[in-house]
């Protein structure tokens, strides 16, 4: 029997803190284009017994949370709080940029979501179904969600060819494979990365390519396994400016092409301007902002999604400088300690609208319109409008100067 066809039907009914844009957005568009029978890829992939109406989400993470315990020096223990409650969601080709400074939690949390790390509570859903725990299923689990972490060379083995690198992925994922089918795989996934002659990269071991040859090895060893997601773990911070665009474009081509979902981590806004559909902010292991990528660009709801903005290179300044378009990335300062996070809103020490309720209680959601939200005490209070009328480090001057003046 024939089950309806449903297109987008929400499974999600058990979070209402959804870091992701709920908005019929480019994502969703490009989804179903990647569902769409008349593209060979998409039918090609459909296993003939799978239901035509899938999960609206392909990858979540709901509520979940990770304290790690360390041991000091003196054998005292304590917990880092690393993330707190993170609800990220990612639809079929939506591209979702996780932004923060270093240390905010987005490692953590893209190593939960590639179940590197087991979270202290929340789960992670596949295709709606919350994933289990045993490492059977584990590998299944990988060949659905892949991750590309930040250093390439540190991801391939050194001691092996290229060709070794990618048959291992193949033989692993696909055992039907014949030795002559993979080379002909190994050859079509470096000429995917556009790494060609691909017999030439097939025969260099890593060290012999350039951090940025070794990175799109890396994306076609992913690739051989057939994701449908990609958790980009500031896949592009290690290589030359020079080549950064290039990756990007290599990545929104495989989303454009194979629907595939990414999500993109980095502490660049810039590239996530240039790259994503939806932004999710992360602060001090929190999400404090999310929504598509021209509403939370044009008009940041958050003061530290504010701040990130007004710290980062305008691209309409000169995307032709590739220098500039990448700088002033770290310039922002280390966030506060996990390990004691500030009471109530983990930003209120940095913040230059702080109120009183801001150190005492977390700030409650505000809904600000298709699939746009923030979490600050300014929406419940009637003054987010003073967000859009100074900028963060005119507010900040402004906020020194009335503190030293009541002193
Ligand atoms: N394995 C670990 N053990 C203890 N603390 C960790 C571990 N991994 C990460 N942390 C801590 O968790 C916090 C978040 O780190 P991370 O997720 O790497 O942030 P980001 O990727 O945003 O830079 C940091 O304070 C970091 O020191
Ligand atoms: S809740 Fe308060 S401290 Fe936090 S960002 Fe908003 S105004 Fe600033
Ligand atoms: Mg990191």
């Amino acid at each position: 029997m024939s089950k309806p066809a449903i297109e987008t039907g929400s499974t999600d009914n058990a979070s209402t803190d959804t870091a992701s844009a709920d908005s019929t957005s480019t994502a969703t568009r490009r989804a179903r284009t990647a569902k769409d029978p008349k593209n060979p890829k998409a039918a090609k992939d459909r296993h003939p017994e799978e239901p035509a109406h899938t999960p609206e989400y392909v990858l979540e993470a709901r509520d979940v949370s990770k304290h790690f315990t360390v041991r000091g020096a003196l054998g005292r223990t304590t917990v880092v709080h690393a993330v707190e409650d993170a609800t990220v969601r990612l639809k079929p080709g939506q591209i979702l940029a996780l932004v923060g400074e270093s240390g905010s939690g987005k490692t953590t949390l893209a190593r939960m979501l590639a179940r590197f790390h087991e979270p202290t509570s929340g789960e992670i859903v596949l295709r709606g179904e919350a994933v289990s725990r045993s490492g059977r299923a584990r590998r299944g689990y990988h060949s659905e969600v892949q991750l590309i972490f930040q250093d390439p060379f540190g991801s391939l083995n050194p001691m092996h060819r290229v060709r070794y690198n990618l048959d291992r992925a193949l033989r692993l994922h696909h055992r039907h494979l014949t030795a002559a089918e993979r080379e002909e795989r190994t050859t079509q996934l470096l000429e995917r990365v556009s790494l060609t002659p691909a017999a030439e990269f097939a025969a260099k071991f890593p060290h012999e390519l350039s951090g940025g040859q070794r990175q799109r090895v890396v994306i076609a060893r992913a690739l051989a396994v057939e994701p449908k997601v990609l958790l980009g773990d500031e896949p592009i911070s290690m290589l030359d400016v020079s080549i950064r665009l290039e990756m990007l474009n290599l990545l929104q081509r495989l989303r454009t092409e194979d629907g595939l979902a990414l999500l993109y981590i980095t502490h660049d806004i810039a590239s996530a301007r240039y790259l994503c559909d939806d932004i999710a902010v992360m602060y001090a292991g929190q999400m404090v902002e999310s929504g598509p990528k021209e509403a939370v660009i044009a008009s940041p709801q958050h003061p530290y999604t504010k701040l990130l903005i007004e710290s980062s290179p305008d691209p309409e300044r000169g995307v032709g400088d590739r220098e500039a378009f990448f700088a002033g990335a770290d310039e922002l300062g280390e966030p506060p300690s996990l390990i004691d996070p500030p009471t109530g809103c983990r930003f209120h020490p940095r913040c230059p609208f702080a109120m009183k309720e801001c150190g005492e209680q977390a700030p409650p959601r505000a809904e600000l319109g298709d699939g746009h939200w923030a979490k600050c005490w300014l929406h419940a209070r009637g003054r987010a409008g003073e967000l859009a009328d100074t900028t963060h480090a005119a507010a900040t001057a402004a906020r020194r100067e009335a503190l030293q003046g009541a002193s």
